[in-house]
């Protein structure tokens, strides 16, 4: 099997939906952030904290291209902005890379990262009433990045397993 890349705004559930497809599938499952942690020994948000977002990006970046070179079939939930930092948004052009952008309503996605604020360094600072107008902006400026993945699966009122059978079949 190829690569499995899903790409998405934070809270469009990337990562449980890469377990599912994991699980579906029997193929191994890497979420990147969860690997950028474990190369830099700390959490994102102490990373951001420390050393910066472009420090992060590049590490991100680096992280992203040693994943897809390797010779395993492998499924990778990227973060919320990897496609849209150095040429990333072409690597999910590539042959052997199957891109699923996994793309969630505004109100979808407020509802889901009210509570989960904290865990982002890009939110953690906006109040509540803030968040949307942020979101909002945010996406419009990301779409075009998202929108280099080669399939766009709306994932608003649909189970994980719905979202994971959808991509299989596309598969
Ligand atoms: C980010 C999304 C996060 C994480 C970092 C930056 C972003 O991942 O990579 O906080 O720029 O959208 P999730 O999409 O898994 O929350």
């Amino acid at each position: 099997m190829q690569k499995v890349v899903l790409t998405g705004y934070m809270g469009s559930g990337k990562s449980v939906v890469a377990a599912q497809l994991a699980q579906k599938l029997h193929c191994d499952w890497i979420d990147l952030d969860q690997e950028i942690e474990k190369v830099a020994g700390i959490s994102i948000a102490k990373l951001f904290e420390s050393k910066g977002e472009l420090y992060f990006r590049k590490l991100e970046h680096e992280l992203f291209i040693q994943l897809l070179a390797s010779s395993e079939s492998l499924i990778i939930s990227t973060g919320g902005g990897t496609p849209c930092y150095y040429n990333n948004h072409q690597l999910l052009q590539q042959t052997d890379v199957a891109s699923f952008y996994l793309k969630a309503a505004i109100p979808t996605l407020v509802s889901r990262l009210q509570s989960e604020r904290s865990k982002r360094p890009l939110l953690a600072n906006l109040t509540e009433v803030d968040l949307e107008e942020y979101i909002a902006k945010h996406l419009f400026d990301r779409n075009f990045y998202y929108l280099q993945s080669k399939f766009v699966i709306t994932v608003d009122e649909k189970t994980v397993e719905q979202i994971a059978d959808e991509i299989i079949g596309r598969l």
